[in-house]
Protein backbone atom coordinates (compact mmCIF):
# COMPACT_ATOMS: atom_id res chain seq x y z
CA UNK A 1 0.00 0.00 0.00
CA UNK A 2 1.24 3.58 -0.62
CA UNK A 3 2.39 5.38 2.60
CA UNK A 4 2.64 9.09 0.47
CA UNK A 5 0.67 11.66 2.32
CA UNK A 6 -1.60 13.64 0.10
CA UNK A 7 -3.16 16.63 0.44
CA UNK A 8 -7.05 17.03 0.86
CA UNK A 9 -9.07 17.27 -2.37
CA UNK A 10 -11.53 20.27 -2.52
CA UNK A 11 -14.77 20.57 -4.13
CA UNK A 12 -13.42 22.80 -6.67
CA UNK A 13 -11.23 19.85 -7.63
CA UNK A 14 -13.89 17.59 -8.26
CA UNK A 15 -15.59 20.48 -10.18
CA UNK A 16 -12.76 20.51 -12.02
CA UNK A 17 -12.44 16.69 -12.98
CA UNK A 18 -15.59 17.63 -15.09
CA UNK A 19 -14.37 20.05 -16.75
CA UNK A 20 -10.97 17.92 -17.67
CA UNK A 21 -12.48 15.16 -18.50
CA UNK A 22 -11.18 13.27 -15.60
CA UNK A 23 -13.41 10.45 -14.31
CA UNK A 24 -14.34 10.44 -10.22
CA UNK A 25 -14.13 7.58 -8.15
CA UNK A 26 -16.47 7.14 -5.26
CA UNK A 27 -16.99 4.32 -2.59
CA UNK A 28 -18.70 4.11 0.64
CA UNK A 29 -17.11 3.19 3.51
CA UNK A 30 -18.52 2.55 6.76
CA UNK A 31 -15.49 2.29 9.40
CA UNK A 32 -12.22 3.25 10.33
CA UNK A 33 -10.36 -0.10 9.38
CA UNK A 34 -11.79 0.08 5.53
CA UNK A 35 -11.93 4.03 5.18
CA UNK A 36 -7.46 3.77 6.06
CA UNK A 37 -6.92 1.48 3.18
CA UNK A 38 -9.37 3.83 0.95
CA UNK A 39 -7.12 6.57 1.88
CA UNK A 40 -4.58 4.77 0.93
CA UNK A 41 -5.42 4.78 -2.69
CA UNK A 42 -6.43 7.60 -5.22
CA UNK A 43 -10.09 7.63 -4.96
CA UNK A 44 -11.52 10.87 -5.06
CA UNK A 45 -14.93 10.82 -2.65
CA UNK A 46 -15.80 8.45 -0.09
CA UNK A 47 -19.33 8.37 1.04
CA UNK A 48 -20.87 7.46 4.37
CA UNK A 49 -23.87 5.83 2.70
CA UNK A 50 -27.33 5.72 4.80
CA UNK A 51 -26.33 1.80 2.67
CA UNK A 52 -25.19 1.41 5.89
CA UNK A 53 -28.28 0.30 7.19
CA UNK A 54 -28.44 -2.58 5.05
CA UNK A 55 -24.79 -3.58 4.77
CA UNK A 56 -23.71 -2.69 8.54
CA UNK A 57 -26.41 -3.04 10.33
CA UNK A 58 -29.27 -5.45 8.64
CA UNK A 59 -32.34 -3.18 8.47
CA UNK A 60 -34.39 -4.68 5.23
CA UNK A 61 -34.67 -1.01 4.37
CA UNK A 62 -32.36 2.73 3.99
CA UNK A 63 -35.37 3.99 5.76
CA UNK A 64 -34.22 2.31 8.92
CA UNK A 65 -31.35 3.97 10.11
CA UNK A 66 -31.52 7.52 12.11
CA UNK A 67 -29.08 10.46 12.71
CA UNK A 68 -27.33 8.87 15.48
CA UNK A 69 -26.16 5.51 13.94
CA UNK A 70 -24.90 7.74 10.63
CA UNK A 71 -23.00 9.82 12.85
CA UNK A 72 -21.31 6.91 14.62
CA UNK A 73 -20.52 4.99 11.16
CA UNK A 74 -19.08 8.95 10.18
CA UNK A 75 -16.69 9.11 13.28
CA UNK A 76 -14.82 6.07 11.88
CA UNK A 77 -14.72 7.53 8.65
CA UNK A 78 -13.39 10.74 9.32
CA UNK A 79 -10.61 9.38 11.67
CA UNK A 80 -8.93 7.68 9.02
CA UNK A 81 -9.46 9.79 6.13
CA UNK A 82 -7.03 12.77 5.01
CA UNK A 83 -7.33 12.82 1.43
CA UNK A 84 -10.88 12.06 -0.10
CA UNK A 85 -14.33 14.44 -0.24
CA UNK A 86 -16.17 12.50 2.58
CA UNK A 87 -19.85 12.89 2.03
CA UNK A 88 -22.12 11.84 4.26
CA UNK A 89 -26.08 10.71 3.44
CA UNK A 90 -28.63 13.04 5.24
CA UNK A 91 -30.80 9.92 6.36
CA UNK A 92 -34.85 9.50 5.54
CA UNK A 93 -36.17 11.95 8.40
CA UNK A 94 -33.18 14.36 9.11
CA UNK A 95 -34.32 16.48 6.36
CA UNK A 96 -37.93 16.32 5.85
CA UNK A 97 -39.25 18.07 9.10
CA UNK A 98 -38.57 21.55 8.31
CA UNK A 99 -35.29 23.87 7.45
CA UNK A 100 -33.93 24.58 11.10
CA UNK A 101 -33.89 21.43 11.62
CA UNK A 102 -32.66 19.93 8.46
CA UNK A 103 -29.81 22.59 8.85
CA UNK A 104 -28.99 21.50 12.37
CA UNK A 105 -28.59 18.15 11.05
CA UNK A 106 -26.81 19.14 8.12
CA UNK A 107 -24.21 20.94 10.47
CA UNK A 108 -23.97 17.67 12.81
CA UNK A 109 -22.31 16.39 9.76
CA UNK A 110 -20.36 18.71 9.08
CA UNK A 111 -19.09 19.08 12.82
CA UNK A 112 -18.27 15.62 12.78
CA UNK A 113 -15.50 16.32 10.19
CA UNK A 114 -17.86 15.43 7.09
CA UNK A 115 -17.01 17.62 4.14
CA UNK A 116 -20.68 17.66 2.41
CA UNK A 117 -23.76 16.06 2.65
CA UNK A 118 -26.08 14.25 0.10
CA UNK A 119 -29.85 14.53 -0.16
CA UNK A 120 -32.02 12.17 -2.18
CA UNK A 121 -34.28 14.09 -4.19
CA UNK A 122 -35.84 16.01 -6.97
CA UNK A 123 -38.09 19.13 -7.01
CA UNK A 124 -38.99 18.10 -3.40
CA UNK A 125 -35.75 18.98 -1.68
CA UNK A 126 -34.99 22.07 -3.80
CA UNK A 127 -35.51 24.45 -1.56
CA UNK A 128 -33.72 22.78 1.67
CA UNK A 129 -30.61 22.48 -0.85
CA UNK A 130 -30.67 25.86 -1.98
CA UNK A 131 -30.93 26.66 1.79
CA UNK A 132 -28.20 24.59 3.06
CA UNK A 133 -25.98 25.57 0.13
CA UNK A 134 -26.51 29.55 0.74
CA UNK A 135 -25.43 28.56 4.37
CA UNK A 136 -22.05 27.00 2.65
CA UNK A 137 -22.65 23.11 3.21
CA UNK A 138 -21.80 21.53 0.41
CA UNK A 139 -24.71 19.46 -0.77
CA UNK A 140 -24.54 16.54 -3.22
CA UNK A 141 -28.00 15.49 -5.00
CA UNK A 142 -29.33 12.12 -5.44
CA UNK A 143 -32.00 11.16 -8.26
CA UNK A 144 -33.17 8.03 -10.28
CA UNK A 145 -33.62 5.64 -7.90
CA UNK A 146 -34.14 6.91 -4.73
CA UNK A 147 -34.04 4.15 -2.46
CA UNK A 148 -35.50 6.10 0.80
CA UNK A 149 -38.50 6.45 -0.92
CA UNK A 150 -39.51 4.79 -4.37
CA UNK A 151 -39.06 1.27 -3.76
CA UNK A 152 -42.46 2.19 -1.67
CA UNK A 153 -44.23 3.45 -4.97
CA UNK A 154 -42.22 1.75 -7.39
CA UNK A 155 -40.11 -0.89 -6.25
CA UNK A 156 -36.23 -1.06 -7.26
CA UNK A 157 -36.87 -0.47 -10.99
CA UNK A 158 -34.76 1.43 -13.15
CA UNK A 159 -35.52 4.78 -13.80
CA UNK A 160 -35.68 7.51 -16.82
CA UNK A 161 -37.28 4.91 -19.69
CA UNK A 162 -39.96 6.77 -21.44
CA UNK A 163 -39.82 10.19 -22.90
CA UNK A 164 -41.59 12.02 -19.57
CA UNK A 165 -39.74 10.58 -17.02
CA UNK A 166 -36.24 11.45 -18.77
CA UNK A 167 -37.57 15.16 -19.15
CA UNK A 168 -38.76 14.83 -15.58
CA UNK A 169 -35.24 13.77 -14.50
CA UNK A 170 -33.34 15.94 -16.77
CA UNK A 171 -35.37 18.80 -15.07
CA UNK A 172 -34.46 17.62 -11.18
CA UNK A 173 -30.89 17.68 -12.62
CA UNK A 174 -31.04 21.33 -13.67
CA UNK A 175 -33.67 22.31 -10.70
CA UNK A 176 -30.82 20.44 -8.51
CA UNK A 177 -27.69 22.71 -9.91
CA UNK A 178 -29.16 25.93 -9.93
CA UNK A 179 -30.00 25.25 -6.09
CA UNK A 180 -26.20 25.13 -5.87
CA UNK A 181 -25.47 21.15 -5.64
CA UNK A 182 -21.51 20.25 -6.54
CA UNK A 183 -22.74 16.96 -8.28
CA UNK A 184 -25.41 14.75 -8.37
CA UNK A 185 -25.90 10.98 -7.55
CA UNK A 186 -27.85 9.45 -10.46
CA UNK A 187 -28.87 6.39 -9.43
CA UNK A 188 -30.09 3.40 -11.70
CA UNK A 189 -30.79 5.72 -14.38
CA UNK A 190 -31.00 4.96 -18.22
CA UNK A 191 -27.60 5.17 -19.71
CA UNK A 192 -29.08 7.32 -22.32
CA UNK A 193 -31.36 9.64 -19.88
CA UNK A 194 -27.91 9.79 -17.09
CA UNK A 195 -25.82 10.97 -20.31
CA UNK A 196 -28.01 13.56 -21.59
CA UNK A 197 -28.16 14.73 -17.64
CA UNK A 198 -24.28 14.84 -17.86
CA UNK A 199 -23.92 17.04 -20.80
CA UNK A 200 -26.95 18.96 -20.13
CA UNK A 201 -25.48 20.36 -16.33
CA UNK A 202 -22.24 21.90 -15.91
CA UNK A 203 -21.56 19.96 -12.27
CA UNK A 204 -20.50 16.18 -12.09
CA UNK A 205 -22.52 13.10 -12.20
CA UNK A 206 -21.94 10.27 -10.39
CA UNK A 207 -23.73 7.09 -11.97
CA UNK A 208 -24.37 4.05 -9.93
CA UNK A 209 -26.03 1.47 -12.47
CA UNK A 210 -26.60 4.39 -15.24
CA UNK A 211 -23.29 3.29 -17.43
CA UNK A 212 -20.36 4.98 -18.71
CA UNK A 213 -21.75 8.38 -19.94
CA UNK A 214 -20.87 9.77 -16.52
CA UNK A 215 -18.23 11.53 -14.86
CA UNK A 216 -18.26 9.19 -12.29
CA UNK A 217 -18.80 6.27 -10.81
CA UNK A 218 -20.09 5.03 -7.13
CA UNK A 219 -20.45 1.58 -5.62
CA UNK A 220 -21.47 -0.01 -2.64
CA UNK A 221 -17.99 -1.31 -1.24
CA UNK A 222 -19.53 -4.45 0.09
CA UNK A 223 -21.10 -5.04 -2.99
CA UNK A 224 -17.85 -4.70 -5.00
CA UNK A 225 -15.85 -6.52 -2.47
CA UNK A 226 -18.34 -9.64 -2.68
CA UNK A 227 -18.84 -8.80 1.10
CA UNK A 228 -23.18 -8.35 0.80
CA UNK A 229 -24.22 -11.31 -1.25
CA UNK A 230 -28.05 -10.79 -0.35
CA UNK A 231 -29.05 -9.08 -3.13
CA UNK A 232 -26.36 -8.90 -6.51
CA UNK A 233 -28.04 -6.05 -8.74
CA UNK A 234 -27.02 -6.58 -12.24
CA UNK A 235 -24.89 -2.85 -12.32
CA UNK A 236 -22.38 -4.37 -9.68
CA UNK A 237 -18.98 -5.54 -10.87
CA UNK A 238 -17.28 -8.02 -8.33
CA UNK A 239 -13.43 -7.35 -7.89
CA UNK A 240 -13.13 -9.79 -4.95
CA UNK A 241 -15.06 -12.58 -3.08
CA UNK A 242 -14.77 -11.48 0.40
CA UNK A 243 -16.93 -13.37 2.06
CA UNK A 244 -16.06 -16.72 0.86
CA UNK A 245 -12.24 -15.37 1.57
CA UNK A 246 -13.37 -14.58 5.11
CA UNK A 247 -15.49 -18.01 5.47
CA UNK A 248 -12.75 -20.32 4.72
CA UNK A 249 -10.57 -18.07 7.04
CA UNK A 250 -12.66 -18.79 10.03
CA UNK A 251 -13.44 -21.91 9.36
CA UNK A 252 -8.87 -22.65 9.22
CA UNK A 253 -8.98 -20.94 12.26
CA UNK A 254 -11.69 -22.72 13.94
CA UNK A 255 -10.08 -26.33 12.53
CA UNK A 256 -6.77 -24.99 14.12
CA UNK A 257 -8.31 -24.51 17.61
CA UNK A 258 -9.69 -28.02 17.51
CA UNK A 259 -6.72 -29.69 16.63
CA UNK A 260 -4.36 -27.52 18.64
CA UNK A 261 -2.68 -26.12 15.53
CA UNK A 262 -3.18 -22.69 17.20
CA UNK A 263 -1.41 -20.80 18.62
CA UNK A 264 1.98 -22.07 17.88
CA UNK A 265 5.47 -20.76 19.89
CA UNK A 266 5.14 -17.35 18.19
CA UNK A 267 1.65 -16.65 19.40
CA UNK A 268 3.16 -17.20 23.04
CA UNK A 269 4.47 -14.57 25.44
CA UNK A 270 6.55 -16.18 27.99
CA UNK A 271 7.79 -16.14 31.90
CA UNK A 272 11.32 -15.79 32.74
CA UNK A 273 12.60 -19.02 34.31
CA UNK A 274 13.81 -17.30 37.24
CA UNK A 275 9.83 -16.01 37.84
CA UNK A 276 8.92 -18.92 37.06
CA UNK A 277 11.02 -21.02 39.41
CA UNK A 278 9.65 -18.13 42.27
CA UNK A 279 6.13 -18.83 41.00
CA UNK A 280 6.57 -22.37 41.71
CA UNK A 281 7.91 -22.15 45.30
CA UNK A 282 5.34 -19.46 46.40
CA UNK A 283 2.15 -22.12 44.95
CA UNK A 284 4.00 -25.06 47.17
CA UNK A 285 3.99 -22.42 50.27
CA UNK A 286 0.34 -21.63 49.65
O1 LIG B 1 -26.39 4.89 0.42
C1 LIG B 1 -25.66 4.67 -0.55
O2 LIG B 1 -24.78 3.79 -0.54
C2 LIG B 1 -25.85 5.47 -1.76
C3 LIG B 1 -25.13 5.05 -2.99
C4 LIG B 1 -25.75 3.84 -3.55
C5 LIG B 1 -25.05 6.13 -3.98
O3 LIG B 1 -26.58 6.41 -1.73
Amino acid sequence: MGSQKKSKLTISEILNKKKNKEKITMLTSYDYSISRICNETDLDMVLIGDSAATVMLGYDSTRKIGMNEMLTFCKGVVNAITRPIIVADMPFGSYQMGTSISIRNALKFLRCGCDAVKLEGGLEVVDIVKKLTSLGIPVMGHIGLKPQTTPLHHGYTSQGKTAEDAIKLISEAEALEEAGVFSIVLEKVTSEVASVITQNVNVPTIGIGCGPYVDGQVLVIHDMLGLYKEIEPKFVKRYLNLSDQIFDAIKAYENEVKSGKFPQEEHMYHMTEEELARLEKMLKRV
